[in-house]
């Protein structure tokens, strides 16, 4: 094949930035703080980190060796490490679930852009709460305007991946990361130094274990999955392009790190406003897209506040969906032999149109309904619930037990290059082999209702 000619990172300040912006996304903006919040505080804190430490780590360690071994697209991948195996689903598996969350996140990475441009106009700001309920729903479900804008964020998404690896992805993610932290902590500034802030950093941070539900371990996990870009192929590809030199392991560190980091500055920046203003904390689209427009609007130059945090959502929106169309380029170009942009042309191309149909799903085709949901609450259901936590599963099983032990310790050791502590990696193999399979079924099952553990 013709890998000495395949794309990859320039560098690894790069490959960081990349993998960084596809962890960090609208997962950490308006779930995580809520997430948190509602759980107990720090005390939720300290079942995500333990969560994200002891299995995620792991699990982004696996996906590494998967990618970085293989150095192809998701699909190839398990070809070239386990050809004619049933781990060919994770392949199949992984486009499909990346097909379905990007559809929708397109749809609202295009509302992200509306409301940059609203910021722009002080109408947004004249609105009572009522009022700003009712802007974003009548947005949401008008037929035409939605649909624009998810079009043009699929677009410039589309303009970025084409660009290739080195030209495009890494070229717009090395400002746009950094960005996002240098946004995301004037925001943070202004919001403690507001009078009756220290309220939402109660709320955020003071560790009440008596709130602490059964349901919370599953929403940290499920979280963490979702939130890390897990379980999708997503750093199965990105990990395809790093140089077989690097350390991958100090690699899912800072990924996982930056990623926690961003989360816990995104839920300073938003509680300590929400509390100081009196308003009750949401999660989801009515917290970014009517109660922060609700703050703004009451705030010195509230404006311009409202043009940076919009600013930070579609950046990190789109730093993520990159990644995501990227997993199907590269199985398209990799896999039917097609230029980058034949590649990119398709896979946009479906995604108009599936996005478009999650779109009027808010409005003209909210009647039609599966299992009880218009089709983006259903895309969002089963990608989440169903697809993610199965993907993550299989990537489990396959290094666990179907990759032969010393090819992983060469891959996580850069070919013996960069040594590895003996108990540490037989701890990760015992996570990867026992205990990952079984919380991630327990979670899932769970989750889905087939079984009633909590
Ligand atoms: N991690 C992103 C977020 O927190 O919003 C979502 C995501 C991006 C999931 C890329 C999966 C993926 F491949």
């Amino acid at each position: 094949m013709t890998n000495n000619k395949r794309d990859g990172f320039g560098s690894r300040f790069g490959a960081l930035v990349a993998l960084a912006g596809a962890a960090i996304g609208l997962g950490n903006l308006w779930r995580f703080p809520y997430l948190v919040g509602n759980n107990g505080g720090g005390a939720f804190i300290i079942i995500y980190l333990a969560f994200v430490i002891l299995l995620l780590l792991p699990v982004m360690y696996a996906e590494f060796v998967i990618g970085r071994r293989s150095q192809s697209n998701v699909l190839g991948a398990i070809k070239k490490l386990a050809p004619k195996s049933v781990f060919i689903s994770i392949g199949i598996l992984s486009i499909a679930v990346t097909l379905t969350i990007l559809s929708f996140y397109s749809v609202v990475g295009g509302w992200t852009i509306e409301y940059i441009v609203q910021s722009f106009s002080s109408d947004l700001f004249k609105q009572d709460n009522g009022a700003l309920g009712a802007t974003f729903s009548n947005f949401i479900s008008a037929p035409v305007r939605p649909a624009v804008m998810h079009l043009v964020f699929l677009g410039l998404t589309a303009l970025i991946v084409a660009g290739g690896i080195k030209d495009g992805i890494e070229k717009y993610t090395k400002f746009l990361t950094p960005m996002l932290f240098v946004i995301i902590v004037i925001l943070l500034v202004r919001s403690i130094t507001l009078p009756g802030a220290e309220e939402g950093l109660r709320f955020l941070f003071y560790p009440d274990f008596s709130k602490l539900k059964a349901s919370s371990f599953l929403d940290a996990l499920g979280q963490g999955f979702f939130s890390l870009s897990l379980g999708m192929g997503c750093i199965i590809t990105y990990a395809s392009y790093v140089n077989k030199r690097e350390n991958i392991r100090k690699m899912s560190l800072t990924t996982v790190v930056a990623d926690t980091l961003f989360a816990v500055l995104a839920g300073i920046a938003i509680m300590p406003a929400v509390f100081a203003f009196g308003v009750s904390p949401t999660s989801g689209p009515s917290l970014v897209f009517i109660t922060l427009p609700q703050i703004f609007a009451q705030l010195p130059f509230g404006q311009m506040f409202s043009l940076l945090f919009f600013i930070v959502l579609f950046v990190a929106a789109i730093t993520s969906s990159i990644s995501m169309l990227e997993i199907v380029v590269a199985y398209i170009c990799e896999e039917f032999k097609l230029s980058r942009k034949a590649a990119v042309l398709y896979s946009s191309l479906f995604v108009a149109i599936t996005g478009l149909l999650c779109s009027l799903s808010e409005g003209a085709f909210s009647n039609f309904r599966l299992f009880d949901k218009n089709i983006f609450d259903l895309f969002d259901y089963a990608s989440n619930n169903i697809m993610l936590p199965l993907g993550g599963l299989l990537v489990v099983l396959f290094v666990g037990w179907k990759l032969k032990r010393k090819d992983v310790l060469d891959e996580m050791t850069s070919g013996g290059t960069i040594p590895m502590n003996r108990a540490i990696f037989g701890s990760v193999m015992i996570i990867l082999k026992f205990i990952a399979p079984l919380a991630i079924s327990i979670v899932m099952l769970n989750g889905i209702g087939l079984i009633k553990i909590f």
